[in-house]
């Protein structure tokens, strides 16, 4: 990995490595994806201040996301269908982020189940849930996330309904995948993926097949998953989950200054500034945009982080100067899975750790907890 300087290398590493079906799924955004291309664009025309004769000797980037320890305020964001960026993909980034110090999220559709995220990784990860219509089976997992002492509930808000993402309709890739010749010839011309995938027997949703309801095999949870998503979702809801789940809470989703003051009244430990990474309502706003104007709403009333277009430890910096307390990436870490295993995924945070560090240090600054917007230019 000599050459991979910045994410975009890892990128395209991860384009030669995946079948397009898989890649697309994790490069795309919803119908247009103008609001995928905003997450990203927006962040770019944010400027710094540069600072001089400033001494910036004993940098530190620590900090904590809810009251948690973390060498960099960036977490993994659950991402559904990794291990099919890479065989055993969540216990290989779970491994990754907990050696680097980091959050990892584990997706409710993640390939590797709860446990074996849990079998393989010795601090407490945190657990992402989508509410399904069958409430025994939410009850279940977030049962299972406390036996694997989980040590956050990310319960995401912004997907009642599926968005509509082109590249996967063309590419007819299906929940759970459904494999036409033109998608075994994707396959055949990515020979180690593919090889890697025979030699493990984690190929399909292990946090529901054998544990929802009537989902035993690939067609039937098909028709599971097509019917699951919750469309009225609301917010007694939330309340029941954090009652059930009784520990750190994190609501995703929230793109709205209204929706943000909800959210700051359940009494959750923090939300995620999210519009899904483009994949949910195209047309909607960049995170970093709305960022600004819900934390002057709820700053002061419970912890933000933000998602979405992170590319860089620059972006990083910046969305902590407009007030996160913390940061996720999704799909840069899932090039670096895609690109090499564990070893991608460290890669991908080591980039985004020594971008962090240098820029901080350019602008003035030794230490991650001071920074505000102050280091944003005018
Ligand atoms: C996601 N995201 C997501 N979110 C979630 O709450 N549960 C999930 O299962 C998924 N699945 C998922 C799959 C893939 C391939 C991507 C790219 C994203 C959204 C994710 O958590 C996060 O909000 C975005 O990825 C952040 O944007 P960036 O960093 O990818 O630009």
């Amino acid at each position: 990995m000599s050459k991979i300087l910045e994410i975009r290398d890892l990128k395209a590493a991860a384009k030669r490595r995946v079948p397009k079906m898989f890649f697309d799924y994790a490069d795309s955004g919803a119908w247009t994806e103008g609001t995928y291309r905003a997450n990203e664009e927006d962040f770019r025309n944010i400027k710094l201040r540069q600072r001089v004769l400033v001494d910036m000797t004993n940098r530190s980037l620590e900090s904590t996301m809810i009251g948690q320890k973390v060498s960099m305020p960036v977490a993994l964001s659950p991402t559904g269908l990794t291990g099919m960026q890479h065989a055993d993909g969540e216990m290989l980034a779970a491994k990754a982020a907990e050696e680097f110090g980091v959050p990892f999220t584990l997706s409710t559709m993640s390939i590797c189940s709860i446990e074996d995220v849990a079998s393989v990784t010795t601090k407490p990860f945190w657990f992402q849930l989508y509410v399904m219509r069958d409430r025994e089976f939410v009850k279940n997992l977030i049962d299972r996330a406390k036996a694997a002492k989980c040590s956050a509930l990310v319960l995401t808000l912004d997907l009642q309904i599926l968005g509509q993402r082109h590249k996967d309709l063309r590419n007819g890739l299906s929940a759970p995948p459904k494999f036409t010749p033109k998608h075994i010839w994707q396959m055949a011309t990515r020979p180690l993926w593919c090889l890697q995938m025979l030699q493990t027997k984690r190929r399909s949703f292990g946090n529901i097949v054998g544990h929802a309801k009537n989902v035993s095999d690939l067609s039937s949870l098909s028709s599971w998953t097509a019917e699951q998503f919750d469309p009225q979702l609301s917010w007694e809801n939330v309340a029941e989950i954090k009652e059930m789940w009784g520990g750190p809470l994190i609501l995703k989703g929230i793109l709205d200054v209204e929706d943000a003051k909800m959210a700051a009244r359940t009494g959750a430990d923090a939300i995620i500034v999210s519009n899904h990474g483009g994949r949910q309502l195209d047309g909607a706003p960049s995170s970093i945009s709305m960022l600004p104007k819900i934390v002057d709403a709820v700053g002061d009333q419970i912890e933000v982080h933000l998602d979405g277009g992170i590319r860089s430890g620059q972006d990083v910096l910046k969305a902590i100067a407009l007030g996160a307390k913390g940061t996720y990436i999704g799909r840069p870490f899932l090039y670096g899975l895609g690109a090499g295993g564990k070893a991608g995924v460290t890669t991908a945070l080591e980039i985004i750790h020594k971008e962090l560090d240098i820029t901080m240090a350019l602008c003035g600054k030794r230490d991650i907890r001071d920074i505000n917007r102050d280091v944003i230019a005018q």
